[in-house]
């Protein structure tokens, strides 16, 4: 008898899969990641732009029919801000028609649509004016949500405010990877503030414009982070501060409602106590770390000045290459084999429980690109979702990263995350294996004994 048995997920489980306006939906011509890609030589990684992307933008009829055939009942998009906004105070009714076409299409399919106001990209008027480290952006985003929530309510039950605020902070202004390029304190502390600020002014925004009382919450990055030996101080220490800064700062802020350690002294935020009745947990990686190796790192990066590890051959590389660099775990990319660590999702479903709020697993995904290995990865991940709901957790819903092959920021088009992939020429989808495998889970709301013996041996 195999020692595997069913794992079955609540009733009303969401099944889905994520995407990014930018990274999905091309011609997002009027923010700022589209300017930085044709100014900035080097920008991204492999050269290339993003252009049309997936083409999203024009298919999404026809990429819901093909999720809703393969089990999806969810999914998570974001709205393009530069679409609907893009100079100061107008607003493009045209591009407003447009997602309400997207969430009337998502409903038609029997799709809950997880809706994300902000995934990183800025109008190129919000860029000019210094993006998040002018604190203006605070009231712009308000003003934005306002008007979306006001514009297209009535079909969202779900909305996240900001997409992995941290990451934005520390790996992508700290990193220097964006303009103005400046690594460090000086851009990731005034932007861990002002995403605390927006988060909250956007939250309580929504639920102002709305009637139909939908759930609101930011999206937060987790990443297990835990000493490489336990019996060292040091390296419990160090595990700690980085903890503190990239996972438990955000979380601790919403709920105390205060700008606590290591980006604040406690000063209190109008509106941002217990702004989330839902938290949407994207996760991805676990990280060892070792202080002794982080302080040899740290000296040879003073040594040469900069923050940009060395072996780059010239070219700016993403900013998580950089800040494992900086957090001196394995120098390549952060993607490897030996960075997945499934157990990570149960303990960081674990700790966000704590709060009481409704979970949403909003990503999770990889570029691995043998398809056994994706599948692995798909049930290894999910089998400690069902184990944090087994304990627990209010655990609502699963979103892999990604629906379709997607544009991956500095990577450019270097990773492949996609559920399905894309035909080169044509741009016609092609579901990976992963797909299937996800669809018998998701329409049977289960993984069966026998899917976990096949799989997992
Ligand atoms: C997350 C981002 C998402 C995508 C994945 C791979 O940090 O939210 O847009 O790039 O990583």
């Amino acid at each position: 008898m195999s020692e595997h048995k069913d794992l079955r997920f609540p009733n009303d489980f969401l099944w889905g899969a994520a995407t990014s306006a930018y990274q999905v939906e091309g011609n997002c011509r009027n923010c700022d990641w589209w300017h930085w890609e044709h100014e900035h030589e080097r920008f991204i990684v492999d050269g290339t732009k993003s252009g049309i992307a997936a083409d999203h933008y024009n298919r999404f009829e026809e990429d819901f029919a093909l999720a809703s055939e393969l089990g999806h009942n969810a999914h998570r998009f974001s709205i393009e801000w530069s679409r609907i906004e893009p100079e100061e105070g107008r607003w493009d009714y045209a591009e407003v028609d447009h997602y309400r076409r997207v969430l009337e299409s998502l409903h038609s399919h029997g799709m809950t649509p997880l809706v994300t106001l902000y995934h990183w990209t800025n109008p190129m008027w919000v860029a000019k004016k210094g993006g998040w480290l002018n604190p203006e952006i605070i009231d712009h985003l308000t003003r934005y949500t306002a008007f979306i929530a006001r514009e297209l309510g009535d079909l969202v039950p779900v909305w996240f405010t900001i997409n992995e605020p941290m990451v934005l902070s520390i790996v992508i202004y700290g990193t220097g990877t964006i303009p103005p390029f400046i690594a460090g304190a000086e851009t990731t502390r005034p932007v861990a503030r002002n995403v605390l600020k927006a988060h909250a002014r956007m939250y309580q925004t929504v639920h102002q414009v709305t009637s139909n009382n939908p759930l609101v919450g930011p999206v937060h990055n987790l990443e297990c982070i835990e000493p490489a030996n336990e019996e060292s101080e040091e390296d419990r220490e160090l595990a700690r501060l980085l903890d503190l800064s990239a996972n438990e700062y955000f979380l601790a802020a919403v709920d105390s409602g205060t700008i606590g350690p290591p980006w604040g002294e406690g000063e209190e935020v109008p509106g941002l106590k217990g702004s989330w009745d839902v938290i949407g947990v994207n996760y991805y990686l676990g990280r060892k770390v070792f202080a002794e190796r982080r302080r040899a790192a740290e000296q040879s990066l003073r040594e040469r000045g900069s923050l940009v590890p060395p072996g780059n051959m010239g070219r700016r590389r993403h900013a998580s290459v950089n800040a494992a660099a900086e957090m001196n775990t394995p120098y390549m990319s952060p993607w490897t084999e030996e960075s997945y660590y499934p157990e990570g999702l149960y303990k960081e479903i674990m700790r966000v429980s704590k709060y009481g709020r409704p979970i949403y697993i909003t990503e999770n995904g990889t570029p691995l690109t043998d398809d056994a290995e994706r599948n692995r990865h798909l049930l290894l991940h999910l089998r400690e979702a069902h184990r944090a709901i087994e304990e627990g957790a209010d655990l609502r819903s699963y979103c892999y990263w990604s629906l379709l092959e997607t544009w991956e920021w500095s990577f450019g088009h270097m990773l492949h995350m996609g559920m399905w992939a894309l035909e080169p020429e044509t741009l016609n989808r092609r579901p990976r294996p992963v797909a299937y495998l996800y669809r018998d889970i998701a329409k049977s709301n289960m993984i069966s004994a026998a899917q976990l013996k096949e799989y997992l041996g």
